[in-house]
């Protein structure tokens, strides 16, 4: 081998990195630069944010996949590639197809990046690990949440934070007690106290991020009703975050479509007249209307794996 020549073989950590929804590989870091593998899957949406006093750079080099520059509206295949010196404005991407993405930026931000998704990720794995009832439930419900945001038009920054939200809407459920959870019967008053501190314990846990902190306010929501009846707040109509109004319904259609330890799960078409039939207090009718709309009046109902 030639001095001072590296050499390393992708196959290893191929299938390692190609499994997880979204995964980052620091390939090399030298001084002052990153050099990272990104596996991004179809549906999920990114952004590089704005930054207009940045001393940085930032190249990131499409290997396969297909995503969207939603600003421009600008395609991008294997072999493009972009780059920057910072933004005056934040920039949205849509993956349309699995992609993987070489970046290159200095300063590295790598590891940041890294134990941001990785923080988040294990906090949802906490949940579902408490909460049996909920397994694969928040990323069911960030596909139909999204889904459902596009139809009524949200922007990108509303996307991304729909997403982490739906993602995390439970997370504050890592604080209640064991008991309480996964209690078989009815809750008592106390118990249900204590049970619906959740979006409040679940927003604590968010806001102090940065990037999550208007996910920590739609989580702080998800529970509220369009007619005032929810709770912590008893917010109605608009004052609901739209992203929690969009969480309702699609949380209550994910429950009511699924088996519980106490219930069988109930039909699509049950379902769907539940939903049709609380639009208006529950729910807002313009979301029901949009969720109805994705999944699709078919009879034969949707994979919703
Ligand atoms: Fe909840
Ligand atoms: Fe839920």
């Amino acid at each position: 081998m030639v001095a001072g020549l590296t050499i390393v073989r992708g196959s290893d950590r191929r299938e390692n990195i190609e499994k997880k929804a979204t995964a980052l590989d620091l390939l090399v870091q030298q001084g002052s630069f990153d050099v990272t593998r990104q596996h991004i899957v179809a549906g999920k949406y990114f952004f590089l944010d704005e930054a207009s006093e940045w001393e940085g750079f930032e190249f990131i080099y499409v290997l396969s996949g297909e995503l969207h520059e939603t600003d421009d509206n600008i395609l991008l295949r294997a072999g493009d590639y972009i780059y920057h010196h910072g933004l005056s404005a934040r920039a949205h991407f849509q993956v349309e197809k699995d992609t993987d993405l070489l970046l290159i930026s200095s300063p590295p931000s790598f590891h940041l990046m890294r134990d941001e998704i990785q923080e988040i990720l294990q906090l949802v794995r906490s949940v579902e690990e408490k909460d049996e009832a909920t397994e694969g439930h928040c990323h069911r419900l960030e596909r139909l949440a999204i889904a459902t945001g596009e139809k009524l038009n949200l922007n990108g920054d509303q996307l991304i934070t729909l997403s982490y939200a739906a993602y995390l809407h439970d997370v504050g459920k890592v604080k209640v007690p064991d008991e309480i959870l996964n209690k078989p019967g009815a809750l008592s008053d106390e118990e249900w106290v204590e049970m619906r501190k959740h979006p409040e314990y679940g927003a604590q846990m968010l806001e102090d991020k940065e990037f999550l902190r208007d996910a920590a306010k739609v989580v702080y929501a998800h529970h509220e009703r369009y007619d005032g009846s929810g709770y912590p707040r008893g917010l109605s109509g608009d004052d609901i975050p739209v992203e929690a109004r969009i969480i309702a319904v699609v949380d209550a259609y994910d429950a009511m479509v699924s088996d519980r330890p106490y219930r069988k799960a109930l039909s699509e078409k049950e379902t769907i007249a539940e939903l049709q039939k609380n639009s208006g207090s529950q729910f807002d009718p313009q979301v029901v209307r949009a969720f109805l709309r994705v999944i699709g009046g078919s009879t034969g109902g949707m994979n919703v794996a």
